[in-house]
């Protein structure tokens, strides 16, 4: 079977560091909130704090799994810029047709193709390039709001913005946090639930797809 190249191993390496760093930034961050905000309740705050010696041993673990998180990227950057530039060129261009696959897709995964068709709904796709439509809108989510997650997370641990404007950055964090997770939320269901997206799952450990499903997938990649 041929096999066609999706992702070198600095791409992979890039993903499963991404990946596995902005996992332990969102439970260490969790750990953080307290009463109403806390999105696994109290009982979840204080096992983590307990786990990190403490309040501020948790907050201490967080800021650093955050410079961590910022030194992958800027290692992978500073190495592999051509790599970066092309990543972000790919998911920030919207192309013809982008926005209708946006639309028929999730009626086509709701439904099933055949009910979708059934009830009126266009199934027919267009072509798509290197990333689908939905992949690139995770994309650019998740790069914009890692952005404002490591602008506004130095601001507030180097403490010297005025009050008014942390607490703004606070509100910020959270909400880029959450719009990350919704988008995560997708991410995750469609690389590890959807069948016909397997080969890409595992173009995330061998780096290569199988011929046919770059064809039938992505008929646009060059
Ligand atoms: C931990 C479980 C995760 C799994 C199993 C997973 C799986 C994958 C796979 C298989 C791809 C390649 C899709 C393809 O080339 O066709 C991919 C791409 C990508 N992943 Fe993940 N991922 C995970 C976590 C994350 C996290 C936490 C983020 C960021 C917050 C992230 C951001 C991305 C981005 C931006 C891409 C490229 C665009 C896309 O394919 O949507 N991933 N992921």
């Amino acid at each position: 079977m041929n096999k066609r190249m999706r992702h070198s191993l600095a791409d992979r390496c890039m993903h499963w560091g991404n990946a596995l760093l902005w996992l332990l930034l969102f439970f260490s961050g969790a750990g953080l909130l307290q009463g109403g905000l806390a999105p696994f309740g109290d009982g979840y705050t204080a096992a983590v704090r307990k786990l990190a010696g403490g309040g501020s041993g948790l907050l201490r673990l967080h800021i650093i799994l955050g410079c961590v998180w910022m030194g992958i990227f800027s290692l992978y950057i500073a190495l592999n810029a051509k790599s970066a530039a092309s990543f972000l060129r790919e998911i920030f261009s919207v192309r013809p047709g982008d926005l209708i696959w946006l639309r028929r897709k999730p009626a086509i995964m709701l439904l099933g193709e055949h009910r979708a068709a059934a009830l009126g709904f266009e199934t027919k796709l267009p072509p798509q390039g290197f990333y689908n439509m939905g992949q690139k809108a995770f994309g650019m989510l998740s790069v914009t709001a890692g952005v404002t997650l490591v602008a506004t997370g130095l601001i507030m641990a180097t403490g010297f913005a005025p009050p008014g404007f942390a607490g703004w950055c606070v509100t910020i964090h959270y909400i880029a946090c959450g719009l990350t997770l919704a988008g995560l939320l997708v991410h995750l269901y469609m690389t590890l639930a959807v069948p016909e997206e397997r080969p890409g799952l595992k173009s995330m450990f061998s780096g290569s797809v199988p011929e046919d499903y770059a064809k039938h997938h992505h008929a646009n990649w060059e």
